[in-house]
């Protein structure tokens, strides 16, 4: 595991989007597991910068993304799919409908979680997984548990989680109860995974997951067990290390 400091939140994302055109230059038509959310919104808007200069071509990149809000259609402003259009895809060159974001509207879910995690196989498996951290541990929307998830699922949100989303929405009853997700196996499939901490708030979260037990209790310290980690931490990230 690598864990690299950056000074800010700027300075993370910038650090982060090196690593993903590292990626996308050394293996065109890579497949990019993706996370939405505050954390890789800076990485995002830089890639798409570095896009516009003419230094990046995402034409043969396929995506993957973690996971979606159950019952939110992919047009709501606050559907995941939205976002990933809003926030990246619709300002490169993506080809759309290699891009897949778990359909949140799906009405056989058990279904539609073993057609994800084939297709997830079909595109051949993620290159480079990137993943953002919840403040009590979670990855994808893997929450604290006593199992590891293995495969995709539809899961219950936890307070917590309900509690720091309820920043994008108008009001906590908005904030969808459910949501489908990778699973940890999923993540942990991924040859190279990517994770992005930035603030105060998730600096326990951090320490636990580097320093403590694996346990699914706090599902990202599941990492420690991965061989090809680097995680960039700003310095409040980091302040309590
Ligand atoms: C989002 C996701 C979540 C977020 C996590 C952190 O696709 O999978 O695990 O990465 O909730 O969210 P932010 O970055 O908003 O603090």
């Amino acid at each position: 595991m690598i864990i690299c400091k950056a000074k800010d939140y700027t300075d993370m994302s910038r650090k982060a989007a090196n690593i993903i055109s590292a990626q996308v230059i050394m293996k065109p038509n890579c497949v990019l597991g993706l996370a939405t959310g505050s954390s890789p919104m800076g990485t995002y808007k830089q890639l798409i910068d570095w896009f516009k200069k003419g230094d990046l071509d995402f034409s043969k990149v396929s995506s993957v993304n973690l996971d979606e809000y159950r019952g939110l259609a992919p047009e709501h402003e606050q559907s995941y799919r939205y976002f990933m259009n809003t926030n990246f895809f619709d300002h490169i060159n993506i080809d759309k409908s290699r891009t897949h974001v778990p359909d949140g509207l799906a009405s056989d879910v058990e279904k539609f979680c073993r057609d994800y995690d084939k297709l997830i196989e079909e595109v051949g498996g993620v290159d480079l997984q990137l993943l953002g951290l919840g403040r009590n541990g979670h990855i994808g929307f893997n929450e604290p548990s006593d199992v590891f998830a293995r495969d995709t699922h539809c899961v219950d949100l936890t307070p917590s989680t309900i509690e720091a989303n309820k920043r994008f929405f108008e009001s906590e009853e908005d904030v969808p109860r459910q949501a489908l997700t990778m699973g940890i196996r999923n993540i942990m499939m991924a040859k190279k995974i990517l994770v992005v901490v930035s603030g105060e708030d998730k600096a326990e979260a951090l320490k636990e997951a580097i320093y403590g037990p694996i346990t699914p209790q706090l599902p990202c310290s599941v990492l420690q067990l991965h061989p090809d980690v680097v995680i960039i931490a700003d310095e409040a990230a980091l302040s309590k290390m």
